[in-house]
């Protein structure tokens, strides 16, 4: 190990044995651009990790955060503590959710809230009198984070194995078939299942668009089993999809739960939180003598962090940002599509909601499995910073890009598929 000052940040999920040769320091950002401590600017395709919705260097959110750190920088909502700005975010959330009449649960990110949900919906099935309602379901390729919960339900099978046993009672399903989910409830028995969670995207385990009609029945199949409909929205929440929860694209389909993240404060500072239906949060609310629902992390309701989400969700909508993830999608998607059809390209999948990605063939794939990341590092010489996963590399650029930013994408990805084959 060299003795370098860069040598003590472990970065997630990296080799970190090779990530010296490469580390990319960045140093400052405006809207859709960013500058590495070289001073070299890059446009940021990827929203850093899908969540810079409203672009970067927002003065107005620092300005937000700054005013609520003069007055509360911080305290905790656990017991009867709450603030002001977490009271106003949770009601934001509430009435902007397709969800009616429903309560927020604050987090600190999107691992936390799936943890969350989770152990909501065994706690639900217990108070109901179903202790053995404690069965989830998840699908294949679906990214629900590091957390424990998360982890048992990944779709993406190296991020669940060599690390013991998991939470039990979790299985995978197909992701694209509705009748996957009906055979494994049918397998499992619907009386023991309580849960099955959705991304209406995939997003990083390689960027999936559900089928049609796949949303649609998979809610069904929820509603006559009495399985407990998740939708994870953690990426496609806040614009991505061009609604607030990504959902309404599929309109009809009520979940129990949702989960949000990311674009909530377009990470200018950590949140995330569940939002939970009336019915689930029924026997937990509605009795004085309700049982506390046992869990929540240390800085759920932070008040500088929901003085950020607060301002951030102001900018989607004076700026009519929201719907953008949905009316930039074909140009998106055709800027990105221009690398199908090329040699070292299997696939090219998005469509739905301002993200894409480009799958490596599976030649070029056998002969380096390093390919995604060789194939980020030629977009990155090429000013574009583009996010390897899986097989190949995903783009979900801020939801202010424009048209000369898109094909800037589209020129970056045609150039290095071609220089990676
Ligand atoms: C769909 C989905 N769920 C959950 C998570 C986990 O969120 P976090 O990394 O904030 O814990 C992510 C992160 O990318 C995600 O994409």
């Amino acid at each position: 190990m060299s003795d370098s000052p860069d040598k003590y940040l472990w970065h997630p999920f990296a080799q970190m044995g090779k990530v010296s040769d490469h580390q990319l320091v960045l140093t400052r950002g405006d809207d859709v651009w960013v500058w590495d401590d070289d001073g070299n600017r890059y446009l940021d395709a990827t929203a850093s990790l899908w969540y810079a919705n409203v672009g970067h260097g927002r003065e107005s959110i620092r300005d937000a955060v700054s005013a609520q750190m003069d007055e509360l920088e911080a305290y905790s909502t656990f017991g009867d503590f709450a603030n002001p700005p977490a009271l106003e975010l949770a009601e934001r959330l509430s009435r902007l959710s397709p969800i009616p009449d429903a309560r927020v649960f604050l987090t600190s990110g999107g691992g936390d809230s799936i943890d969350t949900a989770a152990k909501l919906a065994r706690r639900y099935w217990h108070e109901q009198g179903h202790d053995e309602r404690h069965h989830l379901i998840a699908r294949v390729h679906g990214y629900h984070g590091t957390h424990g919960f998360g982890t048992s339900l990944a779709g993406i099978p190296p991020n669940r194995t060599e690390v013991g046993r998991l939470v039990e009672d979790v299985s995978v399903v197909g992701h694209d078939d509705a009748r996957d989910l009906s055979r494994e409830i049918e397998r499992v028995g619907a009386e023991r299942v309580a849960a099955f969670f959705l991304e209406p995207v995939i997003g990083a385990g390689g960027v999936y668009p559900p089928p049609d009609g796949y949303v649609e029945e998979v809610a069904a199949i929820c509603r006559e089993t009495g399985v407990l409909l998740v939708v994870d929205s953690v990426i496609c929440a806040f614009g991505r999809l061009g609604t607030w929860y990504g959902i309404e694209r599929w309109p009809g389909v009520v979940p129990d739960m949702i989960t949000f993240a990311k674009g909530v404060t377009s990470g200018y500072l950590p949140l995330g939180g569940v939002v939970i239906s009336d019915q689930i949060a029924a026997p937990f609310w509605d009795e004085p003598d309700a049982p506390p629902f046992r869990h929540g992390a240390t800085y759920a309701g932070h008040p500088s962090c929901c003085a950020a989400a607060l301002e951030n969700i102001r900018i989607l909508e004076d700026e009519n940002l929201l719907p953008r993830g949905r009316e930039l999608e074909g140009e998106l998607f055709s800027q990105v599509d221009r690398a199908a059809g090329l040699e070292a390209a299997a696939e090219v999948r998005g469509g739905t909601g301002l993200l894409a990605a480009v799958e490596i063939s599976a030649e070029v794939m056998e002969a380096d499995p390093g390919a995604p990341v060789r194939l980020a590092m030629l977009a990155r010489e090429r000013g574009v910073l583009v996010r390897p996963l899986g097989r190949g590399v995903a783009v979900s650029p801020p939801l202010t890009v424009g048209t000369d930013h898109l094909e800037m994408i589209g020129d970056a990805l045609v150039e290095s598929v071609r220089q990676l084959a």
